[in-house]
């Protein structure tokens, strides 16, 4: 528990290398101006790209750099930096550092301190896009929140070089604001989550036509293991039940169920879901409105001659649809994809289905949706909660996912206040 105000705030800033080190200059400056004190250590990387004579002019003590280093051990070494820190920001933290972090490696200053302070411990990952979605900077991260550290997200868009994609350093006005909203909460987040099961469809369904052919769609799964990690993050008990098809690993913390048809995919969702109010339904997953109505037992053959073929196709279970009926104490999260009159559409699902929220994405638009690492979503409420609607402007899938989570967040805010008002 934090407890102080940022008067006093002893914040201590460790830069890593990267090519963002140089928005930790400014981010010093302002923590400052709002009235912290600010002391600053810097990885060999982090002095690669700036110099610590920058930090040290910035904020008036001597910059930190090395571990073993008499006269700092005379002066604030390692164990006394630790002890000093309210908080330990590190921004710009380098896939190195973030691995050091997570294996409990203590092989420089930073890593070392971060081990032994007892401080809260924010994290801004700042990389190129592919080095950030690389299954092991995730499962380090994971493992990060585990131990209790709180990840700043890192924020989209054109990166230094030259990639498009999500791995930026947010600005340092942003990088400010989310440290001293920290410090002023005077206690980390709350969890929005805790105790909650969250039951999760992702990806596409596979419905066979013989033994060696299907009809699927293009559905990569990355939204739905988006808001899994958002919702693992947030506390909950994570079950995601997979189209098979989908390649993404699993993130740490969360119970993977792999299916192939929609009737396998409704079959485990049964399974996985308890009707009250602490389990959330989510469908993310682009479930074949139809299914093959006679799967050939052997290969359909080519015939000489016929130059078309028929399939007979019957309607597939509407898995959330029938969730929402046999588990009406539960809260059922849809999502809808439309091209246009997006607004109509997604309202009339959200009645049909009997949601609690739908989110709804226009997919007429090439840069979100389908296998892109970006969307863009507005969320319409059912009519018993007082909002009608927040729209989640474009940003990574990650960034929508816990936007989302916070208007489960609302969702289960709203019911518990009506359950205390009876
Ligand atoms: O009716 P529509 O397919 O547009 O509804 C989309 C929402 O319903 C999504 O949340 C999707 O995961 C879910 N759905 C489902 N089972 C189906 C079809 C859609 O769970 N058969």
């Amino acid at each position: 528990m934090l407890s102080l105000s940022m008067k006093n705030a002893n914040i201590l800033l460790a830069i890593t290398g990267g090519i963002s080190a140089y928005k930790s200059a400014i981010l010093a400056r302002l923590l400052i101006k709002a009235g912290c004190d600010v002391r600053v250590m810097m990885t060999d990387g982090a002095c690669e790209f700036i110099t610590p004579l920058t930090l040290q002019a910035l904020t008036g003590h001597e910059v930190h750099t090395d571990l073993l280093d008499e006269t700092a051990e005379r002066g604030m070494g390692h164990i006394e930096l630790a002890k000093w820190a309210d908080l330990l920001v590190i921004a710009p933290a380098s896939a190195n550092t973030i691995a050091k972090l997570a294996m409990g490696l203590a092989d420089n200053l930073v890593s070392t301190v971060a081990l032994a302070t007892t401080a809260p411990i924010l994290v801004a990952p700042a990389m190129n896009q592919a080095m950030y979605h690389h299954a092991i900077v995730q499962n380090n991260l994971d493992t990060l929140i585990k131990f209790g550290h709180h990840i700043i997200m890192p924020a989209s868009g054109e990166q230094a070089c030259g990639d498009m994609g999500v791995g930026r350093l947010p600005e340092p006005e942003d990088l400010c604001e989310r440290i001293l909203d920290f410090v002023s909460s005077k206690q980390s987040p709350p969890l929005l989550l805790a105790d909650k099961k969250v039951v999760i469809t992702a990806g596409a369904t596979v419905e066979p036509i013989d033994p060696v052919r299907f009809l699927s769609n293009h559905s990569t799964g990355k939204m739905g293991f988006a808001l899994a990690r958002a919702c693992v993050r947030a506390g909950a008990d994570v079950t995601i039940i997979v189209g098979k098809s989908v390649q993404l690993p699993t993130p740490i913390g969360i119970t993977r169920l792999n299916v192939g048809t929609a009737d396998e995919m409704l079959t485990a969702c049964q399974g996985a879901m308890t009707d009250d109010g602490d389990t959330i339904f989510i469908a993310t997953a682009a479930v074949a409105d139809y299914k093959v109505a006679n799967v050939a037992t052997q290969k359909i053959k080519k015939v000489d001659g016929q130059d078309s073929l028929t399939l007979e196709l019957i309607k597939n279970p509407d898995i959330l649809a029938t969730i929402s009926q046999n588990f009406p104490h539960a809260i059922m999260v849809g999502f809808a994809a439309e091209t246009f009159d997006t607004e109509n559409y997604a309202k009339g699902k959200l009645v049909a289905k009997n949601l609690d929220m739908i989110a709804v994405n226009d997919v007429s638009d090439q840069s979100i949706g389908f296998g892109s690492d970006d969307n863009a979503m507005t969320v319409f409420f059912a009519k018993q909660y007082e909002q009608d609607k927040v729209v989640l402007s474009k940003a990574s899938k990650d960034n929508i996912a816990q936007q989302l989570v916070a208007c489960v967040g609302q969702v289960l805010a709203h019911r518990a206040t009506a359950q205390d008002e009876r």
